[in-house]
């Protein structure tokens, strides 16, 4: 299992997976939920949040910039979509190789990656958005 912090003091890259009404549920078929989490924290801490407010994107995967991807430019990229292991399997490559920030994305994974809607980033439209889909897009 990853750690959270290195030796070095550096956080590294994490990943989020949303679990809540649609991600992760029966109404996602095809997919080996549990193995896709487990696969995924093979390779990062993982952090399980709540709907992210983006369901009609399910499974959808954020990965969050180590403390070096984030002081080289990297940001939070959202993945949506993510319903076959070869896509997971992609997305684990790329956090290996350092993900946002320290790593080029891989051209195939641009077919999965969306911007999330303002909704779902700051919450200022008439669908507030979740406090986990917040927490993932602060600038601090
Ligand atoms: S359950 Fe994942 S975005 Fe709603």
């Amino acid at each position: 299992m990853p750690t959270e912090v290195s030796r070095g003091g550096s956080v590294p890259c994490r990943v989020v997976v949303c679990r809540d009404c649609c991600c992760g549920s029966a109404k996602v078929t095809g997919v080996d939920h549990g193995e896709q989490t487990a696969r995924l924290a093979d390779n990062a801490p993982v952090r399980i949040t709540g709907c992210l407010d983006v369901c009609e994107q399910a499974n959808v995967i954020v990965v969050q910039p180590s403390s070096a991807g984030r002081a080289a430019g990297g940001r939070p990229v959202w993945f949506g979509l993510v319903n076959d292991p070869a896509a997971t399997e992609d997305i684990t490559a790329w956090v290996r190789a350092g993900g946002p920030g320290l790593a080029e994305l891989p051209d195939i994974l641009d077919l999965y990656v969306f911007t999330p809607p303002r909704r779902a980033r700051v919450g200022r439209s008439v669908t507030p958005a979740t406090p986990a889909a917040r927490q993932l897009t602060r600038r601090d």
